[in-house]
């Protein structure tokens, strides 16, 4: 007897193989096209003994897409510094074409000088993450600010390892600091018009006003007799109180344009503002001054004065200091004032991220001043420990120095 397969039980079977053959098919190409387009760079397969993990060859393609779509410069250097890969954002900076930018060394991208800062922090790099600002040399003479931050690589069979920079370009950066400087600038100007104006009209007018009434008051003392008793004693009273005002009010004028500044010069305003200071607050304060040349440039005789006006102003209102030292010296063609007291302290670096709105102008307008004729300035405060100023401002040469200015 002859027996055939029924045509009907055999076609569901295939048809299901035929299914799950394409199923199969279809995850193939899926995770073909992902390992193709970088989605996947590692792959975990159940074995005998466990998962294994493979890593896909080609596996750092991801991270080739993001550095190659990224606006910073990367680059890896050999320990000579030749460049051995770059992206183009890096060729875009230095203005060349890539093909001539590998291969190279990154030193002719850079100034002797900052090849020379460069250098050793490229041989010490470690995982600290050095930075460094400087000019990179573009191919047609231009030049651009920069700030490079280096990190060593693996060996990966170089005798000595390669390191890794990240350039970033700080040309906008820059542009808003150097605005940030001349608004700061014009505040500290607009403040010193302000304050000499205020000046002139306390001395002119009401120191004026307050030595006739003082002149007054001490007429009517005068004519009343010694049997008023009581009118006598308030007037002589009032003469007395008058006398500290009209003292008071110099003061005041004296602090906002020193008269002494101009006409006798740095160490005589110092010794002054000193002494008051000791007097009004009854801390103690130690003034050295190294011998100086006879009168310094107006402007920096005015912004060691201000600086030392504000900083002793923080030390009454901060730092519960009992020994002030104030110190002016010459050291080649610096001069260098250094304020420290014994007082509180306080975190410079917390107070520069900014305490929300409620950070005062003191300490900017000193660095302003400072960095404005060119100088540096420089905080050290440990909470607990006092707090030190230091200002450098570098002396023009003998040749180009303008004369104080002349007292009005
Ligand atoms: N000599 C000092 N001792 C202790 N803290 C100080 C001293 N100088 C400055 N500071 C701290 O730094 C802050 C900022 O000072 P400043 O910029 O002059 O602003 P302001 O005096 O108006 O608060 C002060 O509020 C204070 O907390
Ligand atoms: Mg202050």
């Amino acid at each position: 007897m002859k027996t055939t397969r029924p045509k009907t039980s055999f076609r569901p079977a295939l048809s299901r193989e035929l299914a799950k053959l394409r199923a199969h098919v279809a995850e193939s190409e899926e995770m073909h096209r992902a390992i193709r387009t970088g989605e996947v760079d590692t792959m975990v397969v159940a074995g005998k003994q466990g998962p294994h993990v493979f890593t896909l060859k080609g596996s750092e393609h991801a991270y080739r897409v993001l550095i190659e779509s990224m606006n910073e410069g990367a680059l890896t250097l050999t320990a000579d510094e030749l460049i051995l890969y770059a992206n183009q954002s890096f060729a875009r900076m230095v203005k060349g074409p890539l093909e001539q930018v590998t291969g190279s060394s990154f030193r002719r991208f850079l100034s002797a000088e900052d090849r020379a800062t460069l250098r050793p922090l490229l041989k010490r790099a470690d995982n600290s993450g050095a930075k460094i600002q400087v000019l990179l040399n573009a191919g047609d003479g231009s030049q651009m600010p920069v700030q490079i931050s280096i990190r060593p690589l693996p060996k990966n069979g170089f005798e000595s390892a390669p390191v890794g920079l990240v350039v970033t370009d700080m040309t906008a950066a820059r542009r808003s600091e150097e605005l940030l400087r001349a608004l700061t600038h014009r505040v500290v100007q607009a403040q010193e018009t302000e304050r000499g104006r205020v000046a002139l009209e306390l001395h002119d007018h009401i120191t004026q006003l307050l030595c006739a009434i003082l002149v007054r008051s001490q007429t009517l003392a005068d004519h009343l007799l010694a049997r008023d008793g009581p009118a006598k004693k308030e007037a002589m009273k009032l003469r007395e109180m008058l006398g500290e005002t009209a003292e008071e009010v110099e003061r005041i004028s004296r602090n906002l344009r020193p008269g002494v500044l101009e006409q006798l010069g740095l160490v005589a305003v110092l010794n002054d503002t000193n002494r008051e200071f000791a007097k009004r607050t009854g801390a103690s304060v130690k003034l050295a001054c190294a011998p100086l040349p006879n009168r310094l440039p107006g402007d920096i005789e005015l912004t060691f004065f201000r600086i030392l006006q504000e900083a002793l102003n923080n030390v009454e209102k901060h730092a519960r200091a009992r020994h002030v030292t104030v110190c002016l010296t010459q050291s080649g063609n610096f001069l260098q004032l250094v304020i420290s007291d014994d007082g509180v302290g306080f975190n410079p670096n917390h107070r520069a991220n900014g305490r929300k709105g409620k950070g005062g102008l003191g300490l900017l307008g000193m660095r302003e001043r400072a960095t404005y004729v060119g100088g540096e300035f420089r905080i050290k405060s440990i909470r607990g420990a006092g707090t030190e100023i230091e200002v450098r401002i570098p002396l023009p040469p003998k040749g180009q120095r303008l004369p104080a200015p002349a007292g009005d």
